[in-house]
């Protein structure tokens, strides 16, 4: 069983604190909850922060929060993280909004935040913008993907849902069917970061929304393979990769599939290593290189 059930909040380091809430919360549509000097924190709409943005000297991906499933008592899933042999340490009052949380570093160049709760100070929908549902899944690069997808297999209870040849690993802590996809890499950075729309008119009109601010889409609305997601991609801020998609497999961990659905290749859909060279069901062609689009960029070689 899960231990913890959902994608709370990503933190992201930026350069420019101004520049970045004026995609997040300017263009995608999340509002500004609470702001500090060198902080902000944005909601979707029920949360305190989905997204937490700090000042840093280059951007990147500082933390992932996952929230943990009422009954797991922290100090018996800190005893079991450390049994892994992982670096892990209790925090109070760390954040705004989340009064307790573990949090797990130096795990294949990234840091996970594990929480109990949130609080429920939204601001509500904003109605301005992409305005998604909700902060989807994180697709990470990092230099020990063995690693990361250990803890969050063993030690979280995670799914693996599919697989890109021997690189990409999707996995799932609920029904979605990848809550992270981890991939393994020369560099950890953000690979990508995936907002839920509320199905496919909305894929459209935040296609147009983009469109009216002048952000180019990349690549899509296309039918992906692994997740079979109707997904698209652009820039945001710092040249982060955001993906926006809906109509993501339904994954059934107790029958180790998917909820069938007509545009499956296999009934049942099982997770299973897919060619790289399919990464969509419609056969769209993918015309740019997210290892060079990762947030950051590789590092100076
Ligand atoms: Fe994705």
């Amino acid at each position: 069983m899960p231990r913890v059930f959902r994608l709370a909040y990503v933190d992201l380091a930026t350069p420019s604190l101004d520049d970045a809430r004026a995609y997040y919360d300017g263009v995608l549509g999340a509002t500004t909850v609470q702001q500090t000097g060198d902080a902000a924190y944005l909601s979707l709409g029920l949360d305190h922060h989905n997204i937490a943005l700090r000042k840093g000297d280059r951007p990147g991906l500082t933390a992932i929060g996952l929230q943990v499933g009422p009954g797991v008592e922290l100090p018996d899933l800190q005893r079991r993280i450390a049994e892994m042999g992982l670096r892990v340490e209790s925090k109070s009052d760390a954040r705004p909004g989340v009064p307790r949380l573990l949090e797990v570093t130096d795990l294949g160049g990234h840091t996970f935040q594990l929480l109990p709760e949130i609080a429920a100070a939204g601001p509500g929908f904003s109605g301005r913008g992409v305005d998604p549902v909700r902060v989807g899944h994180v697709a990470i690069l990092t230099t020990d993907a063995s690693a990361v997808l250990g803890f969050l297999t063993n030690g979280l209870g995670f799914s693996t849902t599919d697989w890109f040849e021997d690189f990409v690993t999707f996995v799932t802590c609920n029904r979605d069917h990848h809550v992270l996809n981890v991939i393994q890499a020369p560099f950890a950075t953000l690979h990508h970061l995936a907002f839920q729309l509320e199905g496919r008119d909305h894929q459209f009109r935040a296609a147009d929304h983009l469109a009216r601010e002048k952000v180019p889409t990349l690549w899509g609305p296309s039918r992906h393979t692994a997740g079979h997601n109707v997904a698209s991609y652009h820039h945001g801020a710092d040249s982060a990769v955001i993906e926006l998609y809906n109509d993501m497999d339904v994954f059934i961990p107790e029958m180790g599939m998917c909820e069938p659905r007509p545009w499956h290749g296999d009934l049942p859909q099982r997770p299973k290593h897919w060619p790289i060279t399919e990464m969509t069901r419609w056969e769209t062609r993918y015309e740019f290189d997210f290892v060079t689009a990762a947030l950051g960029g590789p590092p100076e070689l």
